[in-house]
Parts: C-alpha cells; structure tokens; sequence
C-alpha cells in the first residue's frame, strides 16, 4: 500500500511517500528556520502562512523523489493533531484535495504516535518498547505496546524539555533553534561551573513526570546562587551546565520506568533525541539498548505520519472530509481514536 504522508503541525512543512509501512519511497522536509529565526521562535501566523505557500511544491517534489503519479497512491495521511491550528489545518486541507482529486481513503494522524513509530522506518524495533518523546512541544514516557497502543507513563507538569532549551537560548540571544545552539555550545563548556536544583515533584504522584519551569527560572533570573566560582561565568558552561541538568532530569525517570516496567529497549524520538549528550548517555545507561530514528527522522516528517498512517488504514480507520484538527489532544487513551 503506498502512503503519503503530510505533517504540517508545526515548522517543518513535510510530505513523504511510504510503502506498506516501512520503506521511504521519498520523502521532502522543508524547515522554516529561517522565516522564524529573527523572532527566536516560532511564530504561529508565519508558520501557517509559509505551509500555504510551500505545501504544493513540497507535494511535487516528494512525488518526483519517490518517482510515483498522483494515480499510484492509495492513501493520504495527515497530521491533525496536536500542533499549532493554523498550521495543522493547512496539511490537513491539502490532504483533504488530494483525498477529494484522488479518490483516496482519507485518515487522520496523532503526532506524538508517529514520532514513536519513525525508527520503524530504519529498522524493525521489536514491540513493547520504552518510548521517550522529547521535543518542543512533548515530553512524554510511554510503555508503546504496538503502533497503535501505548500507555503514557510520565509527562512534563509545565513546560516541555525542547522548549526550556528554546527559552534558555533565546534568554542568552544564543541564536535559533534553542536546542541546536545549546548542544553546540556546551561541547566548549564545562557542565560543573552551575550546580542547578534538581526539579522536586512528589515521587509518588509524579513517578515519571518531569518538570522544567524551576531549571528555566534557575538558569535564566538565578544564575548566580548556582555558579561555581571556580569556574568561568561563559555562555559555554551556563549551556553545559543546563544541558546536563536538563537531560540528567530525564535520564532519571527514564531509568526509573526501566526499573519498574523491565523493558529494556528505549526507543527516543522527536527533536531533543537529536542532542549529543542525550544520545551518549541514553546509549550508557545500565542494561539499557537505546533505539535512536537518524536525525532526519528525530524532528518533523511526513514519513513517520505515513508509516503510521499505514498502521491505521490496514486496522480499518477511514477518516471523512469532515476530519478536524486539533491544537491538543486532551489526556492520552491507550487506543485510537
Ligand atoms: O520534534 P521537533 O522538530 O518539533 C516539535 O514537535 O516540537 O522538535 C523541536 C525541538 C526544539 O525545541 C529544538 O530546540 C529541539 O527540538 N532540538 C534540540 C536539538 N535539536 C533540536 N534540543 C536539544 N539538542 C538538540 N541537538
Ligand atoms: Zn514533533
């Protein structure tokens, strides 16, 4: 079955063509970087804007990569849900014309589902697995127990791990994106120059949970109540410092859902399990085989929405032209819809 698959949630506007779940046909990630650069973060009306512009062309030439006419698809998957409206709702009109144009089943796609099914599209990752989503909008521990079934063990209690990143890099005037910046960054700097707290949550209600708003405020208004004298006052050690802190606290209830659930694989994905330091110590911890999809497949792409787009069709799910889009995806169910 070939699957194309549109991801327009965010910034990266993304179409790719994938076969029976697996195989990349072709596939074209066009990132708005540059558009939202000078703002230091994305900027919803812009994203949604540039989707509109691009969306087109970036259809043509996934088609060309792949070497395949409209007439050879058998579905179109999209990503409606969550992300910022605007922006989901111009992949997901898209979709709709080509369904429409086509005549081709029509079926909607959970975001945060399809970053724990692009390593599927590397290498066949055994099920159940450990899954951890670390991006700018998620970060999110699930027991994963096939394609279409996960259990959500921990998830931040504020704000998101990429997010702290963006916001540290964009306090500094680091440059855009945060986290790219950051990882650079610290490979000059050293991490014990700032000892920030390690965030409190009650170990019995928040097991797995994380929280980054109190390492954020540390890092950016506190500074100085954790600075290690000896050390240098450089935009290098507060990055390694942060990094460290930031993915330690991860690591952490990362180890501990190993620990209570024995699933020994750890699959990583989305945007921040493209940090080097991350990677290293994911791949370290004790017992632990560490699943990373490549870089390109860790942030936004069509083709993780198409593989599990596949996954979906074959259960049965047939979406209308009605199907909506939403910012959020209140509470997590185990099992679609
Ligand atoms: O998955 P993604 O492309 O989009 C969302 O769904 O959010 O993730 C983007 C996030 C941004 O917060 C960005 O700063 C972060 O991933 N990121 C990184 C790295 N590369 C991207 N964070 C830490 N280290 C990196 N190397
Ligand atoms: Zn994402």
């Amino acid at each position: 079955m070939l699957v194309l698959g549109i991801e327009t949630s965010c910034d990266e506007c993304s179409i790719a063509i994938v076969e029976d779940g697996r195989r990349i046909l072709g596939q074209v990630i066009a990132t708005q970087t540059e558009q939202h650069a000078p703002y230091s973060g994305v900027v919803p009306e812009i994203a949604s804007r540039t989707h509109t512009e691009w969306i087109s062309g970036v259809y043509q030439r996934a088609r060309t990569d792949a070497g395949v006419s409209g007439g050879d698809l058998d579905a179109v998957a999209v990503t409606n849900r969550p992300g910022l409206s605007g922006s989901l709702v111009v992949g997901l009109s898209f979709a709709k014309g080509l369904a429409l144009g086509l005549d081709l089943s029509l079926v909607g796609v959970d975001h945060v589902r399809a970053h724990l099914y692009a390593p599927q599209l590397e290498r066949e990752v055994e099920y159940p697995f450990l899954g951890v989503l670390v991006s700018g909008g998620h970060t999110i521990i699930a027991r994963v127990h096939d394609p279409l079934s996960i259990d959500i063990l921990g998830t931040t209690i504020d704000d998101a791990c990429g997010e702290a990143f963006d916001k540290v890099a964009k306090h500094y005037q680091l440059g855009y994106p945060g986290g790219v910046v950051i990882d650079r960054l610290a490979r000059e700097g050293d991490a014990r120059a700032f000892r920030f707290p390690d965030a409190s949550l009650h170990k019995g209600e928040h097991r797995y949970d994380v929280s980054y708003s109190g390492l954020k405020t540390a890092v950016i208004n506190q500074l100085d109540q954790f600075w290690d004298q000896r050390y240098e006052k450089s935009l290098s050690n507060i990055a390694a410092s942060f990094q460290k802190s930031a993915i330690d606290l991860l690591l952490k209830r990362v180890s501990r859902a190993v620990e209570d659930t024995g699933l020994k694989r750890v699959v990583a994905g989305g945007g921040v399990a493209a940090n080097t330091y991350l990677r290293e110590m994911l791949g370290s911890l004790p017992g632990v085989d560490a699943v990373y999809p490549s870089l390109a497949l860790c942030t936004d792409n069509g083709a993780m929405v198409a593989g599990l787009g596949f996954h979906l069709l074959r259960s049965g799910q047939r979406a209308d032209l009605d199907l909506d889009a939403s910012a959020r995806v209140p509470g997590f169910r185990r099992t679609y819809p």
